[in-house]
Order: C-alpha cells, then sequence, then structure tokens
C-alpha cells in the first residue's frame, strides 16, 4: 500500500497521486485528444468492469485510437492498482491520448496512445441524501455533437457542474433546442437522467446526443426484471418540469432521487417511492456485477 489518497499509473509506473507525472506535450493536456472511464470498487471488487472496458474500446474507436492495450491487459492493471492501493471503496480513473509529441493538431505521424489511470477513495452517497434527494438546475446542451463518446472534452459539463454549484445546487439537466415546449433533456453534466412521467419510468433513448451509461442501462435491466415499466423515448422539459420523479444514475450517484429543479419542488420534495425502488433494484442486481 502506498498511501490512502490514492495511487497512479503512469506508463506503467506506480507512484502516489502526488508524484505522478505526465508529459508536458501529452495531446490530453493540450487538446483534449482522448478518452476515459470511471470504475466503482466496492469492498475491493470492481463494478460491471466488462460494460466500462467495453465503452471505453468503443470511445477510442470512435475517435481513431488504436487500443494500446487489450481488455484483459487493462484488467490486471487495474487490479494490481487496487491491491497496491489497498483502498476498499474507490474510483478507479483510466485515460489513454493519443500520445506525446509536438503540439500540431493533425495526428502525430508516430504517435503512440498514452495510459494513465488512478485509484482514489470513493464512498457511497450517504443514506440521508438518498432519502432525501438532491436539487438540479437545468442549463442549454451547448455540448459537440458526439456526446455518446466519452472523451476527454468536458468543459460545457464542467461549466454546466459549477454553474450547479453557484446555485446550491446537485447537477445540471442539459437541455437541447429551445422549440416550443423548451426544447428536450438529454442527460446531466456527469450522470444521465429518468423521470417518472404519469406512473412510468422514462429515459432519453441512445440516440447520441447522451452518454450509454453503465448505470443507466444496469437501471434499465434491473428494473424491467423486477417488473417495473420503463420506458427509453425523448423527455421534453415542460414534461421533466411536471414529472412525479427526476431520477440521476451515474457511476458515482447509482440511482439517485431529485427532490427540486430550477427552484420548483419535484413531487413530494424527496426520493420518490419509483426512485427508492429502482435504487432497491439497481443495488440487488449490482451483487452479480461485482468481479
Ligand atoms: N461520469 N453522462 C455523463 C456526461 C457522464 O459523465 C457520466 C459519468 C454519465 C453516467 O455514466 P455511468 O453510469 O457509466 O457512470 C452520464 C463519470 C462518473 C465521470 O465523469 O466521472
Amino acid at each position: 500500500m502506498i498511501e490512502s489518497t490514492g495511487i497512479a499509473w503512469v506508463d506503467g509506473k506506480i507512484t502516489s497521486m502526488e508524484e505522478a507525472r505526465i508529459p508536458f506535450l501529452d495531446r490530453g493536456y493540450f487538446f483534449g485528444d482522448g478518452v476515459y472511464e470511471a470504475v466503482k470498487v466496492i469492498e475491493g471488487k470492481l463494478f460491471a468492469l466488462e460494460e466500462h472496458l467495453e465503452r471505453f474500446e468503443r470511445s477510442m474507436k470512435e475517435i481513431r485510437i488504436t487500443p494500446p492495450k487489450t481488455k484483459a491487459e487493462f484488467t490486471d492493471i487495474i487490479r494490481e492498482c487496487i491491491e497496491k492501493a489497498g483502498i476498499p471503496n474507490a474510483m478507479v480513473y483510466l485515460q489513454v491520448t493519443r500520445g506525446v509529441g509536438p503540439r500540431m493538431h493533425a495526428f502525430l505521424p508516430q504517435g503512440e496512445p498514452m495510459v494513465t489511470l488512478f485509484v482514489a477513495p470513493m464512498d457511497s452517497l450517504e443514506e440521508s441524501v438518498r432519502v432525501a434527494g438532491v436539487s438540479c438546475i437545468t442549463v442549454p446542451d451547448e455540448r459537440w455533437a458526439h456526446p455518446h463518446i466519452k472523451t476527454l472534452n468536458l468543459l460545457p459539463n464542467v461549466l454546466a457542474k459549477q454553474a450547479a454549484a453557484e446555485k446550491g445546487a446537485f447537477e445540471a439537466i442539459f437541455v437541447l433546442g429551445t422549440e416550443p415546449g423548451g426544447g428536450v433533456v438529454t442527460e446531466a453534466s456527469s450522470s444521465n437522467i429518468a423521470a417518472v412521467i404519469n406512473g412510468k419510468v422514462v429515459t432519453p433513448p441512445l440516440n447520441g446526443r447522451i452518454l450509454p451509461g453503465v448505470s443507466r442501462a444496469i437501471m434499465l435491466e434491473t428494473a424491467r426484471a423486477a417488473g417495473i415499466e420503463v420506458e427509453e423515448r425523448e423527455i421534453t422539459l415542460e414534461e421533466l418540469l411536471s414529472a412525479e420523479e427526476v431520477i440521476l444514475t451515474s457511476t458515482g450517484v447509482e440511482v439517485l432521487g431529485v427532490r427540486e429543479l430550477d427552484g420548483v419542488t419535484v413531487g413530494q420534495g424527496v426520493a420518490g417511492p419509483l426512485t427508492r425502488r429502482l435504487y432497491e433494484v439497481f443495488m440487488a442486481g449490482s451483487v452479480q456485477r461485482l468481479s
């Protein structure tokens, strides 16, 4: 064990977070030219690793980075780091950039992808937060046209989350377009969204305008298995603002209720009953996805 604040893996070298160094000319630094994954570790076990590694490969292929390692090799590195870190509840952050070389926009003729990783402590949310729910704001979705790729280009997400923080809110929900009815909601700055509308769980479809969240997929699967009706379709802002329940899903929050949206109370002003049920079946289903 190196130290409890986490460890870093940079191109094969394991150090403390503080000692980790990446080359100044890494294209991730200049261009955000890379992709990443964030995987949860629960009691020393990885949650939904296969799903994350599959998305990671897809992201690399989408931006034309040849995966520098196989999924099995990434898995070995991740497991070694988890063991060295000795942190039972953690997040593994895994990143691949297009590599290191003179700053030029087009790909480097001889560029080699650069792999970095860290393991840092991450505890599950407090039960009191789960019960109370969180507040959210809405912001215009001004991201590029391919948010289904998990790239390092997160400036709109950073600005959205900051806008939420400045209003004392937990998350910012993106709204695309300003048609009559207020456009459609896509996802949040670092989570997917769902809502309960007319008693039914609805979540935006995988149409390229949202990240295909691992937690979103597991929520849908575990809900269907438990006999809860779920529908993948677009949600207008108007619908979201009058939804019975609003729900966030992500590696960090799992399935979390929203109690307030743009200053207006959602439902009863606490995490709603279907949200709680979805969380329960999600957690029950999680056990099979630990490895
Ligand atoms: N974020 N949408 C966006 C824009 C995200 O950044 C994330 C995850 C999600 C949820 O995906 P998943 O269920 O696979 O975690 C949706 C991670 C946690 C992050 O950036 O740290």
